[in-house]
């Protein structure tokens, strides 16, 4: 039917006869002529119609937005005044002879056009109209191109892509799990995996040295722009490598796929541990496109009246920091405001600042609403810390070291974005040396990465501090988004087991949650780590999109729904009961 891609056609297609298949993207009249944009996936060429093709003429007369088509014409220049740079194929045109509706359209709920008047729930509604649109079907062969990459990557070094179950046992990764009813076995349920972390380490017990699979990873957890209950992650899994190897690896492919989809060299990755990236950015995926670190001055205050510093300076479990921001003499008043409204959100009570306008005049050329609680010794060893010079606002945040780290964290980054305080595109690191376990709500341990991450050190000497263990976890973070995380696993049996007291699970529930890996390990497990990336992050920086579900061709909404498809659903009395189950519906 077709010869061409609409949008393929050049200057050097003049004079052909060619056939296109496609949509009518637009269709305009223009005094006894009719011009129709004949779109497909490689983009959008003018055809004309003249009324001495009566017949076809007619018919193009009759087409609307949307139409399916099938248009013969031959292919001509177009008039030196009608040249269209903008357009790949705006120097020609095609000269219509013969048109075949092959379909109709009824008015879309939205003009390709015009998407971005439409509403997100119309798009993801009419998702296979929003598809249409160039800049989506560019993001999804990019998606395409990258997963292509990441095969002939992996492939070439000798990785195996193995599949691994969807319906299978609980994995924890830190989120609620998707459960599936089992009809065989009533009463019991399956788990959709949050990541296939349990079966790759598996593989490697089974000998496969180097195995990858593009995996489909299910959590039930809190939605955000970068987080989809249902993703892709490109999961790796190796034996006898060491972190660095294994980093290594990754960050060559990231460097191989960043040049080969859209020309980035990427440059090595830094290495900053846990603690250096909380104590310098209040965040463990830090945004390097710009500096702006926080400095500790906590030790300045210990003994200052002012109590909104002095509790916080004398609490362990809290942090004073201070932000130096050059040129914040751009920021007006209202601006100032806003910024103490922002950080509330994250939880601070407050957002002291300091406006540094003449630093050689002492505490006249300050203005701050808590100058008045400081003395002005301290002032000084302030802005000598921080190296304060005219012209700067100094933030400062007191609090508990999470709502410090969060909220000032945030700050920076909201700093950064208004004030265009990028100093480069691109900014990778490696973070490492993560604590191995932290405290849940309930003051329990909990991994920070799975409980399948191996301890530096000794397993005892972890018993007796699990605080104060650092775990062998790596992640890799681009622009402030953590894009992969991995580790070292554990291949002693004794060793997790110990991890598994720590996180007080009985040898019992160990064992009906985990004792196939526990076994496993009993029969020759070798050392072994990996990593996870997520495919949609990945693709979603590529993109230049700030939503994973531009890169997703069918997403689902904050509350995990989809629109399209109206899932989840009810479903009806005979199925469910064949399931044995009764739902008890709230009323
Ligand atoms: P982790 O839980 O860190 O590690 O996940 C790895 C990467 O997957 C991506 N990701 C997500 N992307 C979109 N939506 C989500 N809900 C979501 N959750 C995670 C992130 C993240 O860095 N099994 C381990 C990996 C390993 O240790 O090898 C794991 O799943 O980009
Ligand atoms: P207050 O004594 O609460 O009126 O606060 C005096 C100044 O300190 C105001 O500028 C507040 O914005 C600021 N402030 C209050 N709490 C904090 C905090 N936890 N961290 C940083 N600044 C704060």
């Amino acid at each position: 039917m077709r010869s061409h891609y609409c949008g393929e056609l050049r200057e050097s297609h003049l004079g052909e006869e060619v056939s296109l298949c496609g949509w009518v993207h637009r269709r305009r009249d223009h005094g006894g002529v009719i011009f129709l944009d004949m779109r497909d996936r490689e983009g959008i060429v003018q055809v004309v119609f003249d009324p001495d093709t009566a017949e076809a003429f007619a018919l193009a007369d009759q087409v609307r937005n949307e139409f399916v088509l099938n248009i013969k014409g031959r292919v001509r220049s177009r008039d030196e005044n009608a040249i269209n740079p903008r357009m790949p194929t705006g120097r020609i045109e095609v000269l219509g002879s013969e048109l075949e509706i092959l379909n109709r359209a009824e008015t879309p709920p939205f003009q390709l056009d015009e998407y971005s008047e439409a509403g997100e729930d119309v798009r993801l509604r009419h998702r296979y109209i929003d598809l249409r649109r160039q800049e989506m079907q560019h993001r999804l062969r990019l998606r395409s191109a990258v997963a292509l990459r990441v095969r002939n990557y992996l492939d070439e070094k000798g990785f195996i892509d193995i599949e691994t179950p969807i319906l299978t046992k609980a994995t924890p990764e830190g989120a609620r799990d998707y459960l599936v009813p089992s009809r065989t076995h009533p009463g019991q349920f399956f788990a959709l995996p949050q990541s296939p972390q349990l079966f790759k380490q598996l593989l490697m017990m089974s000998g496969f040295d180097r195995y990858y699979q593009i995996a489909k990873c299910f959590r039930d957890e809190d939605l955000r722009a970068d987080r989809q209950p249902e993703f892709t992650q490109i999961d790796i899994e190796t034996t006898f490598m060491s972190a660095r190897e294994i980093m290594a690896i990754v960050e060559d492919m990231l460097r191989v796929i960043f040049k080969e989809t859209i020309g980035v060299e990427l440059e090595p990755f830094p290495v900053i541990p846990y603690a250096e990236a909380m104590g310098k950015y209040g965040s463990d995926k830090p945004d390097l496109r710009f500096d702006l670190p926080f400095v500790e001055i906590a030790d300045l205050l210990t003994d200052v009246e002012f109590k909104v510093f002095s509790a916080p300076a004398n609490d362990p479990a809290s942090r004073v920091v201070a932000l130096r921001l050059p040129d914040g003499d751009r920021l007006s008043r209202k601006n100032l405001d806003d910024y103490v409204q922002f950080v509330s959100i994250y939880g601070a009570r407050g957002l002291a600042y300091i406006r540094v306008n003449d630093l050689s005049a002492g505490m006249d050329g300050l203005q701050s609403p808590i100058l008045k609680f400081l003395p002005e010794a301290t002032v000084k060893q302030i802005l000598d810390r921080v190296g304060a010079a005219d012209k700067d606002v100094i933030f400062f945040g007191a609090d508990k070291a999470n709502i410090v780290n969060d909220s000032m964290g945030a700050l920076r980054c909201k700093l950064a974005e208004d004030l265009n305080l990028y100093t480069r595109q691109w900014a990778t690191c490696w973070v490492t040396d993560f604590p191995m376990f932290e405290k849940d709500a309930a003051g329990n341990w909990s991994a920070l990465h799975h409980p399948f991450t191996s301890p530096v050190g000794d397993a005892d000497e972890m018993l007796a501090d699990p605080g104060g263990t650092l775990s062998n976890a790596y992640d890799v973070v681009i622009n402030g988004y953590e894009v992969g995380g991995g580790s070292i696993r554990v291949h002693q049996m004794a060793v997790q087991q110990k991890i598994f007291r720590v996180l007080r699970l009985s040898e019992n529930e160990a064992n009906v949650k985990f004792g196939f890996l526990l076994d496993a390990l009993r029969y020759g497990a070798p050392p072994h780590g990996g990593l996870a990336i997520g495919l949609d992050r990945l693709v979603m920086l590529l993109a230049g999109t700030t939503a994973i579900r531009d890169v997703i061709a069918f997403p689902k909404t904050q509350t995990a729904a989809c629109l399209m498809t109206s899932a989840p659903s009810e479903v009806d009395e005979a199925q469910l009961r064949e399931l044995n189950i009764s739902v008890n519906k709230k009323v």
